[in-house]
């Protein structure tokens, strides 16, 4: 019932789908959210003022979500321990909740949710509690079960996110999680006060970035009539692309019921590549950094056994790119800590687009809850 008023309440626009125009919002509630964490006067990060923990102190971050939430938590996994030197152990919550890690005396657990109800989540943050960790949740809905047992919220302005799929709560989540590992990075001395300025002045852009990016938008229309054809897709990514690939392949797989997989890269010759043939779509997701080169030598043997590939790159990306057979989605260049918020939209777009030629209930796939607050 209440997600049916909200619905009512959260008119669609003249978005054909609430996806569309959640995934349309993430300019602007990405700026909203990041708004919190930084000043942009000083161009520092500017969190909670008293935070239940010592960045400097932590021995380690533990990480735990669900699905597309879980995702954004591996990106951070990536920024935590390169700008903060922090070790970070991550899982899926209805993993971590039965493991019963060995939880440290200095510890930080980071919950990640959209509705902030979600079970496995929840039995997580339960768990950690009781092992005496400082609790911070990441949150979409700051009256949820998970902000209210948690020490400190870090709410996601999203807005309410009504298609089943997440899209602009993942965004905002990875934008309140990049700021987190800014200020950890800083009060932990690992980066300066200069570094933290070029990150944060680099955070700033977002809302810029993301709008040119939705202007790909036809293009990317066009090349999910390729998508739509698969029966299978797979998704490769490195470094902080990986937790996107993954994110890209649930994207697809839960709207358009098309079967994807999202793969680190670098496992290619390790099975997937088994699977290549001219019927396989290939999405690499790849920014012109320094692990590039070695995407493109993955993107070469795929393209070798006849595979279709689809780059999603910047300009310098789309140069060096010496493969055949690609057909290439070329993003502006950017500062790599930004590159996960701004290169989920197209391929949140590759997803709704298949989605719709497919004909499937976009806003409420078969089977799925928006929110899971079952085991
Ligand atoms: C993502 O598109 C799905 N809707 C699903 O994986 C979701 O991310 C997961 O169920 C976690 O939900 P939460 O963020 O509300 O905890």
């Amino acid at each position: 019932v209440i997600s049916a008023a909200s619905a009512f309440l959260v008119d669609r626009g003249n978005y054909r789908h609430f996806m569309a125009k959640e995934i349309h919002e993430q300019p602007e509630v990405m700026s909203r959210t990041l708004g919190q964490y930084l000043d942009f006067t000083t161009g520092r990060t500017a969190l909670p003022a008293h935070l239940p923990f010592d960045w400097k102190t932590l021995d380690r971050i533990s990480i735990s979500a669900c699905g597309t939430a879980y995702y954004a938590g591996l990106v951070a996994k990536y920024w935590f321990e390169r700008l903060a030197r922090i070790s970070v152990d991550i899982d899926v919550a209805s993993e971590f909740r039965y493991r019963e890690a060995p939880l440290p005396q200095n510890g930080l657990a980071i919950f990640v949710s959209q509705s902030g109800e979600t079970a496995d989540t929840l039995a997580s943050l339960r768990y950690c509690k009781a092992q005496g960790q400082a609790i911070a949740a990441v949150v979409n809905v700051t009256t949820s079960t998970i902000a209210r047992e948690a020490d400190v919220v870090l709410p996601t302005l999203a807005g309410p996110e009504i298609g089943v799929a997440s899209t602009k709560a993942f965004t905002c989540q990875l934008s309140t999680l990049a700021c987190l590992a800014v200020a950890a990075g800083r009060a932990r001395g690992v980066l300066t006060d200069a570094d933290e300025q070029a990150l944060v002045s680099a955070l700033a852009e977002i809302p810029r970035l993301a709008a040119q990016a939705l202007r790909l938008e036809p293009q990317i229309e066009r090349l999910a009539k390729t998508i739509a054809k698969a029966r299978d897709v797979l998704y490769l990514g490195r470094g902080t692309s990986f937790p996107l690939a993954l994110e890209g392949a649930l994207k697809l797989k839960e709207i358009s019921y098309i079967h994807a997989e999202g793969y680190a890269a670098g496992e290619l010759k390790h099975g997937p590549i088994a699977l290549i043939d001219d019927k396989m779509p290939v999405v690499v997701i790849a920014p012109h950094d320094r692990v590039f080169d070695k995407t493109v030598s993955n993107m070469q043997e795929v393209a070798a056994r006849g595979g279709r590939i689809i780059l999603i790159t910047d300009a310098a990306g789309a140069e060096a790119a010496t493969v055949d057979a690609v057909e290439t989605i070329v993003l502006p260049a950017m500062p790599a800590t930004v590159t996960p918020m701004i290169y989920a939209i197209p391929v949140q777009l590759l997803a709704y687009h298949t989605a719709v030629i497919m004909g499937t209930d976009v806003d409420q796939p078969r089977n799925l809850a928006k929110s899971v607050t079952v085991e």
